[in-house]
């Protein structure tokens, strides 16, 4: 089927499942739905869910589907998406338009990108929790929380920023990770960079003990980017949906916190007062190029920096680490580029001294992409080459599907760090690695995110190496973000 032209595939929408229909690995032979891990051509090939292998859909295999679909969404993607280019598609009314083409990557996202708004789908599985934050906010909304957000990431900020990370992690590292025992490695890192998010963000000033504060996180996470089943089917917002109940409570309960150190903050302000350098001054006008955010903004803000700005780092770093237990070779080469590190020189410069130990990352975030996938919906109709996207029809730019395609990737599932050095890292497309999105709407935190994996890898791996401590081997579902569906155990050795 390579190569062949548009391809009208029944199929659904590679979205998270329901948490009550999660698939906690109970009762289930696992490795039925996953490749096992080998050694392709000297090369480590971790296990990935199993591709469909069916072309078009009796309306068995369709109920087939959704059972798979609802368990872990990257069974919903056939053998074809990964050879084809573009993969059309036509279900409960949506129609979906799957892009791991390059050049119309570039068209739908770039050239034509205000032809295209945020997908219903994608803003009802986030805005519920975000409401007016950056990255659900369309518009004039939009622009303006951009541009006032925007000098935060300034290089000088990020520089400021990098110390802060430093002190944070040595810091906190010492009570989450410890030589001699075996850790969930999601767990650990989730905590970590959210502790570096909360003292870049407020300075930590968050009430509350971190006992609390990080199992209600967790749950807050857990409840964004769940589709409901009404989302899925296109229900009226009014239309009340069940169960949702006990995560917005969650929410509503991190919104209070959120508020209260932001009107904190807002009162020093008021009193003249030295303010501490970080996110929330920014956003409270102190130092921003927009209009000053209202107090509903700045808490809309901060509640989407908390949702979008760690656990998506920690979960490439947990791959990261999973991907260098299994290649020993990788790991000597990383783990010599870190210790021959001068942790004297200032935090943002290590991500230049560590080219290797960054490919790794980078490679991690190649096949463990953190936000799956990018959907929008199209206003006008579109049409590029033979392909035609309808009105109101979805175009999606699957991460996990762009980043794996055999089109454009020699041993597509196979970690390769090298990839991404010199002439071979030159050669890669713009549009053909996209971790941290394309065109406008780009992630702001991406220099952010990446400065901090080169201090979180470099401080853990100068001390601790972590060896893959699972009963099976682990591979990927999409929930908020791309991570292991049965945990990541690890056991931790000293290395100093
Ligand atoms: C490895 C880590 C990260 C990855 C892979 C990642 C990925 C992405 C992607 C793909 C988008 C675009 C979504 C879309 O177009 O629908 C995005 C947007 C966004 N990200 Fe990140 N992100 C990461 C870390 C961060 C961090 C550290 C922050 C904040 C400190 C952050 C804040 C945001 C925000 C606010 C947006 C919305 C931007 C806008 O629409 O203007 N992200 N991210």
């Amino acid at each position: 089927m390579a190569g062949a032209g548009t391809k009208r595939r029944r199929g659904v929408l590679p979205i998270a499942a329901p948490a009550h229909l999660r698939d906690k690995g109970k009762g289930l032979d696992m490795a039925e739905h996953r490749t096992e891990p080998r050694f392709e051509e000297g090369r480590f090939v971790p296990a990935y869910p199993l591709r469909r292998q069916e072309d078009g859909f009796t309306f068995i295999q369709q109920l087939g589907l959704i059972r798979d679909a609802t368990k872990n969404p990257l069974r919903a993607l056939s053998a074809g998406t990964f050879r084809d280019p573009v993969v059309q598609t036509s279900f409960l009314g949506y129609h979906l338009t799957q892009i791991a083409d390059p050049a119309m990557i570039h068209h739908c996202f770039v050239e034509n990108r205000n032809n295209y708004r945020m997908s219903a789908l994608r803003q009802a599985m986030f805005q519920p929790v975000l409401r007016e934050g950056l990255l659900t906010a369309e518009g004039e909304t939009w622009k303006h929380a951009r541009k006032t957000l925007s000098p935060i990431f300034t290089p000088k900020n990020i520089a400021r920023f990098a110390d802060g990370m430093k002190t944070t992690i040595d810091r906190d590292m010492p009570a989450f990770v410890r030589a001699g025992e075996t850790i969930e490695m999601s767990q650990i890192t989730t905590a970590l960079t959210y502790l570096v998010l909360s003292d870049a963000l407020f300075s930590g000033e968050i009430s509350g003990a971190r006992e609390d504060v990080l199992p209600l996180i967790a749950n807050v996470l857990g409840s964004i980017g769940q589709p409901h089943f009404m989302d899925l089917v296109g229900a009226p917002t009014f239309v009340p949906r069940l169960g949702r109940g006990k995560g917005m409570a969650h929410v509503a309960r991190l919104r209070e916190l959120i508020r209260e150190v932001a009107i904190r903050r807002l009162d020093q302000k008021e009193r003249g007062d030295a303010l501490a350098e970080d996110f929330l001054t920014t956003m409270i006008g102190a130092a921003g190029e927009g209009a000053p955010f209202t107090l509903d903004e700045i808490e809309d803000q901060l509640v989407t920096f908390i949702g979008a700005g760690h656990e998506t780092t920690a979960q490439a770093l947990t791959w990261m680490f999973y991907l260098l237990s299994q290649d020993t070779e990788a790991r000597a080469r990383a783990e010599a580029e870190v210790d021959g590190l001068d942790v004297s020189e200032a935090p943002v410069s290590w991500i230049d001294a560590l080219p290797f130990t960054m490919a790794c990352f980078r490679e991690a975030l190649r096949l463990y992409p953190p936000a799956a996938a990018i959907l929008r919906q199209a206003n006008e109709p579109d049409a590029f080459g033979s392909y035609e996207i309808p009105k109101d029809g979805v175009a999606m730019l699957h991460l996990y599907v762009l980043h794996r395609h055999q089109k454009l990737w020699e041993q597509p599932d196979a970690f390769m760090p090298e990839r991404f050095l010199g002439e071979a890292g030159e050669k890669i497309d713009r549009f053909q690695y996209l971790p941290f999105g394309v065109g406008h709407r780009t992630c702001i935190g991406e220099r952010f995110a990446m400065v901090e994996a080169a201090i979180l890898i470099a401080s853990l791996m100068r001390r601790f190496r972590f060896d893959y401590a699972g009963d099976t081997p682990p591979h990927p579902t999409v929930r908020l973000s791309m991570q292991p569906e049965q945990g990541m155990k690890m056991r931790v050795s000293s290395r100093e």
